[in-house]
């Protein structure tokens, strides 16, 4: 009388095991295909997030056969002059742009830094708020206050083995060694180099933006500068590598999966030998 009541115990426990067996990966399948859903994401995002950078300033949105050239004065008047003063003298809200140079102008306007909203913030990367042809034309503009200050670089393809070093004794102190950026005092932030183009990191080091120091033709010749700006952007594609791709981060999963798999067919088996003893 006993002997069969234990069999159906011991049936019922392996009825129950591979019940939860099969349910196991109804359960498990969400938090597998998660990263798996997630992972195209990034991937189909980042190339459109890089696309401003990709694309060279001159590039940018043609303006229409027909379309009057944009006025930089009206514009700076109507955008900057409350800050920057009518003649870029300076005002209370914002410092003078005499002489900054169009290096500086084009590199405030191209990280979308300026219209600055409130001039008490640190001044961070958006997305430019004007075209090409209009940052063109306020760049003129406001070089017709005068005073030169560094041009618009060109760099060119250079040595990335000595860029590495002229970054790491000149940069890395508040970019980080990887170009991810640091806090500096005062709440201040030297940001991720990530997203700058070619232009725009050469320009930063020859204008020196905010808080950071300008590095001029005497500190960096231009040939260092194409070696340093060739290194940046080594970072960054080495960046979108470890951070793009897809399969890297589905290896987990597939981990757990082949982990879960051979797990199933070791339960599957004791469960069978469970049942062929309950059986007899
Ligand atoms: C003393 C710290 C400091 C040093 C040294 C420094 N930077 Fe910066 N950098 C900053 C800060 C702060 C900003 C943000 C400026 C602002 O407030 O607009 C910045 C901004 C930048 C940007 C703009 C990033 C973006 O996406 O908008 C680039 C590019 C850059 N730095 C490159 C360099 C390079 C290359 C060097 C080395 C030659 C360097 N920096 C050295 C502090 C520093
Ligand atoms: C709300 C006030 C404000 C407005 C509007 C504004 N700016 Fe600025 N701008 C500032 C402040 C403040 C700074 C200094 C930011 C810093 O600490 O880096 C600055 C810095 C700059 C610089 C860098 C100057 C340098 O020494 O290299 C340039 C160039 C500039 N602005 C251009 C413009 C232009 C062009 C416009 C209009 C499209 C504009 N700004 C609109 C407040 C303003």
């Amino acid at each position: 009388m006993e002997m069969p009541q234990r069999g159906n115990r011991r049936r019922a426990l392996a009825v129950a095991a591979v019940a939860l067996l099969a349910l196991g990966p109804a359960a498990i399948t969400p938090s597998t295909t998660a990263p798996a859903a997630i992972t195209p994401a990034p991937a189909a995002v980042r190339p459109a997030a890089m696309a401003p950078a990709a694309v060279p300033p001159g590039a940018r949105a043609p303006a229409p056969t027909g379309t009057p050239a944009p006025d930089g004065a009206d514009l700076y008047l109507r955008t900057c002059a409350s800050c920057h003063g009518v003649q870029g003298q300076g005002t209370q809200r914002g410092p003078s742009l005499v002489g900054v140079g169009p290096a500086s102008v084009d590199f405030q306007l191209g990280t979308g830094r300026m219209p600055l909203k409130d001039e008490r913030q640190q001044p961070t990367r958006h997305e430019p708020v004007f075209s090409a042809a209009e940052i063109a034309a306020l760049v003129d503009h406001v070089a017709s206050f005068g005073g030169g200050g560094p041009r618009i670089p060109d760099p060119a393809p250079g040595d990335v083995a000595a860029g590495r070093q002229i970054f790491a004794a000149n940069c890395a102190p508040c970019h980080s060694a990887t170009g991810s950026g640091t806090d500096l005092t005062n709440g201040l932030v030297a940001p991720p180099l990530y997203e700058a183009t070619a232009v725009q990191i050469a320009e930063a080091v020859r204008v020196g933006p905010g808080p950071m120091p300008a590095f001029p033709a005497e500190v960096l010749t231009d040939r260092q500068v194409d070696d340093l700006t060739s290194y940046v952007r080594l970072l960054q594609s080495e960046r979108l590598d470890v951070g793009g791709n897809p399969l890297g981060r589905l290896g987990p999963a597939a981990e757990g999966l082949v982990a879960w798999l051979i797990g199933l067919s070791l339960l599957v088996l004791a469960v069978r030998w469970l049942g062929t003893r309950a059986d007899r």
